[in-house]
């Protein structure tokens, strides 16, 4: 009896995505990601099996979603490995179009609109940013019809975003957030660690570490966190902050100090030449045991 993981059925073209699609039986879930697969991303599928009878892969590079001076020429590509780590998870189906598949007339007349939401916080740095995201998500949701997607809770503002756009535009699946996945010390798992040298390495720590300092603060209230996370961010020079925010999970409006209840301690900088952000949900004003369960 051979016990080896079944590879994932490849699909590239949307014919071919049709007919894996049609073949799911049962409860289907989606997971959408950009390759480059880490423990993050097998989180997100080990969850999505646990809840659905098959998962859906997405890997696309989506350039609606970068910038002109972003990475995504040197973004790594890392497909064979990818594909390792979605047979080892039990993966379904992986659809992973080119852009001439995902944007047939090339760039797309009409996109989805983040609206206001999505030019605060990392909209402000990065313009069009989330209007690339959302194009791209609703077009892969009316592709794959999921009952389910799943998307981790690093990317706070863009899992917020998704959610807006699901229910304002009645797209009929559940969102799922799934917690972030961090290293050993603490950093949080992302595709764009492989840009950090060993020192940079290093010096990205202060970021998991100015989140716990806030969060170890909640407690005494907003300003105390805020302080907190700000002290331990400005002794390390080597880390640009960009910013550093204390804010309503939904509206993204920064707490005022009566505040009490959940919010979202969230931090972007620039270390060497990488762009790194990190979140924490923190609960104002709750004792430490209660601020830890959130
Ligand atoms: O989080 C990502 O990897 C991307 O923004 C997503 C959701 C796959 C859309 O391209």
């Amino acid at each position: 009896m051979n016990d080896s993981p079944r590879p994932p059925v490849v699909v590239r073209t949307r014919p071919e995505l049709e007919a894996a699609r049609a073949a799911l039986t049962g409860t289907v879930a989606v997971v959408m990601t950009m390759g480059a697969l880490h423990d993050g991303h097998a989180s997100l599928v080990r969850q999505a099996r646990q809840e659905a009878d098959h998962v859906v892969m997405t890997i696309f590079l989506n350039p609606l979603q970068f910038g002109r001076n972003e990475d995504l020429a040197k973004y790594p590509r890392t497909f064979d490995a990818d594909l390792g780590l979605c047979t080892a998870e039990g993966v379904d189906v992986v659809f992973a179009p080119g852009p001439d598949v995902v944007y047939p007339d090339g760039d797309p007349g009409v996109r989805v609109s983040a609206g206001r939401l999505g030019d605060l916080l990392e909209g402000k740095s990065r313009p069009g940013h989330f209007d690339g995201v959302l194009t791209v998500v609703a077009k892969l949701l009316h592709l794959i019809r999921p009952d389910r997607a799943y998307f981790g809770q690093k990317d706070a503002q863009q899992l917020l975003l998704i959610r807006r756009m699901v229910r304002d535009l009645d797209f009929g699946c559940e969102v799922v957030a799934v917690p972030t996945v961090r290293e050993s010390d603490g950093l949080a798992m992302s595709s764009r660690n492989t840009y950090l040298t060993p020192l940079d390495r290093e010096v990205a720590l202060v970021l998991p570490t100015a989140l716990g300092a806030g969060e170890s603060h909640a407690p005494e209230g907003a300003s105390a966190v805020r302080r907190a996370a700000r002290d331990v961010l400005v002794r390390e020079p080597l880390c640009l902050v960009d910013y550093l925010v204390l804010v309503h999970p939904m509206t993204l409006e920064d707490v005022p100090e009566w505040y009490r209840g959940e919010a979202l301690l969230a931090v972007a900088a620039r270390v060497g030449t990488t762009r790194l952000i990190d979140n924490v949900l923190v609960n104002i004003g709750a004792d430490g045991e209660q601020a830890r369960s959130v």
